[in-house]
């Protein structure tokens, strides 16, 4: 859409947030919201972004634009002071060199292309300088109203706070807050504005009435969810929900197995064949390939979960792999860096960091493996505990294939075990082993005969003096 540009804004204060943080920088399903219609913008093709901030809000705004949109050529606009959408709108067009603009809000992310595509059309066909989208809700407090004449032609859009009597406060048609108007005719009708109304504000909604007198304003009714803007924590909580319900919606139509409600960010993509099970949560640049299964309760951030993979219930994986056939938990966590290649296994209650587990390698319980590169089939017993640390640094510990590393031994790291090694059960490892070695070392047991009867008699006569 190369004659298109799109405006959007994001310089209002969010007082109703009560937050530090700009408002449109709240994160929802994992992306600002901010992100949302930008990305809008970007899936259309349209010719130039414009970001209209505060002059609060411009630093950090600038710093999230730069990280989650590299490649996009993003132009941003000041307004000095929050006098209103129009006044915002107004802005931002003066960066506008194309015929057609469109305008969205920072706070709408549940705005799809569909939905902007057909306001083009619409100001494309005959006579209509302006389309806008609107929706048809229960609870349509706090929005917009839609005013039609009797025969059906929009006439104006009222803010809730300056509706006139029960009728108007009846009228359930809201403004979902994108619009697409012909720049020419936006920039007149915006010149014309003024802040008569109970805000004292400069409403881009009265837009709508200036350019209905003469010519044809379009309302094109959307679907209700798509309207959702988020002015307060329950609306942020609103709009999170149904993003997750429609990313649901779309794993589901592209044949992943969902059980019950899970919360899968934008960001993530899931394969055919895949299981998700109640409550998994997916964040960030995360993927999970073809028949993985992803039990309840697991949280998976920035990790790949390759196909055929299992993760078993509330399972921790951050920046990490695992590969097929390998199997995490349950009640495990894999930190940065741990890598689980083929059919490798960590158990129940096991702590990864750093670490790589070379295909069919096993910690089935209870385990601490950071800094470790633990080869093919070893077998690592309960309890055991790699020390990395000295206090000072961190330290490496590679441990050779088919190597046996008996429970509640330690490792103490810089150390290297070889292959088809032994490490006998309780061992501290202090130094090197060498290939197909047994190492050893704890204290020898003695058996003192008869000495428990004694014992057992002289607890007796001292439980008898007291
Ligand atoms: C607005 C619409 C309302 C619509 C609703 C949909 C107006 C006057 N009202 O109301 O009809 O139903 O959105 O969600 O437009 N902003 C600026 N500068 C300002 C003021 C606001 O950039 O001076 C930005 C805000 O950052 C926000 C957006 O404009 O992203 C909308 O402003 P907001 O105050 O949230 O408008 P609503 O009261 O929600
Ligand atoms: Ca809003």
């Amino acid at each position: 859409m190369a004659e298109l540009s799109a405006i959007i804004l994001a310089a209002g204060q969010g007082k109703r947030m009560h937050s530090s943080l700009p408002k449109v920088l709240h994160l929802a399903a994992g992306r600002p919201l901010l992100g949302y219609p930008i990305r809008v913008a970007e899936l259309l093709g349209v010719r130039r972004v414009v970001v209209v901030v505060s002059p609060e809000s411009e630093a950090a705004i600038g710093e999230m634009l730069s990280r989650e949109f590299p490649g996009l050529e993003i132009t941003t606009r000041v307004q000095r002071e929050a006098r209103g959408t129009g006044d915002a709108a107004s802005v931002g067009v003066g960066a506008v060199d194309t015929p057609r603009t469109m305008i969205l809000y920072g706070d709408t992310p549940l705005i799809r292309p569909t939905d902007v595509a057909e306001l083009d059309r619409a100001v494309q066909g005959a006579d209509c300088p302006l389309a806008f989208l609107s929706a048809i809700v229960s609870e349509p407090h706090g929005y917009g109203r839609v005013l039609r004449d009797e025969r059906g032609r929009v006439t104006m859009i009222r803010e809730h706070r300056d509706l006139q009597g029960p009728a108007e406060l009846a009228v359930n048609e809201v403004n979902a807050g994108v619009y697409l108007a012909e720049t020419a005719e936006l920039v007149s009708a915006l010149g014309r504005l003024s802040p008569q109304n109970a805000q004292g504000e400069y409403y881009l909604t009265d837009i709508v009435a200036d350019l209905a007198r003469e010519r044809n304003v379009v309302a094109v009714k959307g679907d209700a969810d798509a309207l959702v803007g988020v002015n307060d924590r329950a609306q942020l909580r609103q709009a999170e929900q149904l993003l997750w319900a429609r990313k649901a919606a779309e794993l589901g139509r592209a044949g992943v197995t969902i059980r019950g409600e899970v919360y899968v960010d934008d960001s993530v993509s899931v394969e055919p064949d895949a299981v998700l099970e109640p409550g998994v949560r997916l964040r960030g640049a995360t993927s999970v390939g073809s028949g993985a299964f992803v039990d309840v309760g697991c949280v998976v951030t920035d990790s790949k979960i390759h196909a055929g993979a299992e993760l078993l219930p509330y399972s921790v994986v951050t920046q990490s792999e695992v590969f097929g056939g390998a199997h995490v938990g349950p009640f495990s966590h894999l930190r940065p860096g741990s890598t689980l290649e083929e059919g490798a296994k960590v158990g129940g209650f096991v702590e990864t960091k750093n670490a790589r587990l070379r295909p069919g390698a096993k910690a089935n319980h209870l385990a601490y493996l950071g800094d470790a590169d633990i080869g093919e089939r070893v077998n690592v017993g309960a309890g055991v505990i790699i020390c990395n640390y000295d206090g000072f640094r961190k330290h490496h510990t590679v441990v050779g294939a088919d190597t046996f590393i008996g429970s509640d031994s330690q490792l103490i790291a810089p150390v290297t075990v070889g292959k088809n090694a032994y490490v006998a059960t309780g061992t501290s490892v202090t130094h090197d082993v060498p290939d197909d070695a047994l190492a050893i070392g704890r204290s020898r047991q003695q058996n003192k005969l008869g000495y428990a009867a004694t014992l057992n008699e002289r607890l007796k006569q001292s439980a008898n003096k007291k």
